[in-house]
Order: structure tokens, then C-alpha cells, then sequence
């Protein structure tokens, strides 16, 4: 895509780097920026456990026990990312937390999947860090006391509640921010892998919370209220929301879906990019995702995407 051969340039903690390092890395102390969360980030794809093992964690200084992952769904975002990198890392680095910013690539051509992205995300750190992040490139934190924090043990954390998000404000409202206890996650059997454009995945998710007998917890007296705790760098007339509903998918997206989700997103992962921005390293995932049109025919409204990845894969 577009965006990534961009990003070519900005290439600089390759693969054979990591590689070859790995010995290096370990008696080096690393810059705080880069906190490598996992040594060999191919490792990954032989096993889950194995890559799990290889890590190893960055001495820092830091107080906070606890390693987050920022879990960041994307597609064509480039200008975004920009933004958002340097920011969130600068913003956590001011809470000392401990993080990598996990960027999930979708390169197939079916419609978005924000849900299954996380998903995919998940699956490759979530052993290794203690709490994720599911988090919108295009929503940056304004307020220094938007704390970060490993959430409770009552459930997830939403950062961006709905008395703070500059858009909406309905009580049910997970989207945007939401930090989540990796065992929390798995709990919930991550998201549903249903939601193939723009919407709705995050209000399904609710009702997961809700059914593991979780509840959502959201920082406390932030006054500086619904314009002026988010910076929401979205274009929305450069970036038109993918909002088509087609076949049957208004009818199955309404209900909540007690069969997919993390235990079986259905995805390849052709390319693990290392690359760094204004001097941060961030991990991208290049995802490709697998949609049975049988089952959601709606990722593929007209049946272009199908005949677009057949030759993509080749
Ligand atoms: C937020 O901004 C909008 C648009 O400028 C304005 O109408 C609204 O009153 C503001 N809300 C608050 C709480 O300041
Ligand atoms: C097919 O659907 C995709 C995704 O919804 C859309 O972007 C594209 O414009 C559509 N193409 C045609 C020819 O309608």
C-alpha cells in the first residue's frame, strides 16, 4: 500500500538488525524510546511461546510494574501516524509507562476490520505485555491526567469516556481508547471478527465486558471536558467513514456474536516492519485478513476485494 512504501525511507531497526543484535541488544542498555518488546519479532510465527520466551525485558527505570501494548488498527493513515507517534510517546513517557506502539497494517482489500485487527495485534504481544490499548491513531490525549494505569481488577479502562470524546457521549460508549488487562481479553475471547467496515464492533464489545462480568471503569474528575481533552485529528472530508451497510450485515451486527472472536480470526501476517519514527521504534504488522464471504458477505459488498486479494496472495 501507498502509505508503506513511504514509509521505506524511515526504515531503520530492520529485521537482520534484530537478528543479528539480539546478543548486542541484550548487554546494551537501549535508549527508553526503544523499548524492543520482543527481541525477534519473526520468532512470532513459529510459535506463540517461543517468542514470548526470546523477550526480554528492557531494564527501566521506571516504577510501574506493568508494560502496555499500544494495540493501533490502521489502514492509509500515513499523516496520522506522524502525528500520533511522537505524541503518544512523548504524553506516556511524561506517566513513565512502560509501552511499544503496535501499529496492525490491514493490506487485504476487504473493507476495515478494527475489531479483527486488534485481534491480530493481540495474538502477537499479548503475551508479552500485561495490558493493551486499543487505540484510534486519529485520537491524541490533551490532559497530562488522563492517566494510562494498568486497569483494575473491576475491568477495562476507557480513557476516552463519554464525557471527555469529542464526538460521542452515550454511556455505553468503549470506542476510541480502551485499555484492557490482557487477561481480561482473553476472557472475553477478544472481539468479534464480524464487523467489516466502519462502527458497531466497539458496542458488541461492551456487551462482552458486561457478560464476563466486567464493568468499565473511566478516569475521574477530568474538567477539561469534551473540547479540550482531545486533540481528533480525523479529516472527515478527506477520510469518508466506510458506513454501506450490505446484505444481512445491519441485522447481524445489531446482536452480539457468541462465536467469533480472538480464539478464531482468520489472518496472515505477510510482514513485520521495525521502523522508527522521529527517533521512535514501532513495530508494523502487515495483516492480511481472511473473510468466508459465506458467513460475512458484507466485507466484500460488491465482490471487488475477493478478486483484488486473489492477485495480491500470487
Ligand atoms: C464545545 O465546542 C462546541 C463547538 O465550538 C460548542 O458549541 C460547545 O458549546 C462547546 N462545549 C463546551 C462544553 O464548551
Ligand atoms: C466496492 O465496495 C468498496 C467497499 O465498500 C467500495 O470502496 C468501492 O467503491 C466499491 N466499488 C464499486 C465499483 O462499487
Amino acid at each position: 500500500m501507498a502509505s508503506i512504501s513511504t514509509m521505506n525511507w524511515l526504515f531503520v531497526c530492520g529485521v537482520s538488525f534484530c537478528l543479528g543484535g539480539i546478543a548486542v541488544l541484550s548487554l546494551m542498555p537501549l535508549s527508553s524510546d526503544c523499548i524492543c518488546p520482543l527481541s525477534n519479532p519473526l520468532s512470532r510465527f513459529s510459535s506463540a511461546a517461543s517468542a514470548a520466551s526470546t523477550y526480554t525485558p528492557v531494564k527501566h527505570e521506571s516504577k510501574r510494574p506493568h508494560k502496555l501494548a499500544l494495540l493501533v488498527p490502521f489502514r492509509d493513515r500515513f499523516e496520522e501516524l506522524l502525528q500520533f507517534v511522537p505524541h503518544m510517546t512523548k504524553f506516556l513517557k511524561r506517566q513513565d509507562v512502560v509501552h511499544h506502539i503496535f501499529v496492525i497494517n490491514q493490506v487485504d482489500r476487504y473493507r476495515f476490520n478494527r475489531a479483527s485487527l486488534i485481534n491480530v495485534g493481540f495474538h502477537f504481544a499479548g503475551d508479552v505485555y500485561d495490558y493493551i490499548a486499543m487505540h484510534d491513531v486519529d485520537l491524541l490525549p490533551l490532559n497530562d491526567a488522563l492517566l494510562y494505569e494498568y486497569p483494575s481488577n473491576l475491568g477495562p479502562l476507557h480513557i476516552a469516556g463519554p464525557k471527555l470524546h469529542p464526538k460521542y457521549h452515550y454511556d455505553k460508549f468503549v470506542g476510541g481508547i480502551l485499555l484492557v488487562r490482557s487477561e481480561h481479553f482473553k476472557l472475553m475471547n477478544g472481539m468479534s471478527n464480524q464487523y467489516w467496515g466502519w462502527g458497531l464492533e466497539d458496542d458488541e464489545f461492551y456487551v462482552r465486558i458486561r457478560d464476563a462480568g466486567l464493568q468499565v471503569t473511566r478516569p475521574q474528575n477530568i474538567k477539561t471536558g469534551v473540547n479540550d481533552t482531545f486533540s481528533h485529528i480525523h479529516n472527515r472530508h478527506h477520510r469518508k467513514r466506510d458506513t454501506t451497510k450490505c446484505f444481512n450485515q445491519k441485522e447481524v451486527t445489531r446482536k452480539r456474536d457468541h462465536n467469533t472472536g480472538l480464539s478464531n480470526v482468520d489472518y496472515k501476517i505477510l510482514k513485520v516492519h521495525e521502523l522508527t519514527i522521529d527517533g521512535v521504534g514501532i513495530t508494523v504488522l502487515n495483516v492480511l485478513l481472511e473473510c468466508d464471504v459465506n458467513k460475512t458477505p458484507w466485507c466484500d459488498c460488491n465482490g471487488s476485494a475477493a478478486a483484488a486479494s486473489a492477485v495480491q496472495t500470487k
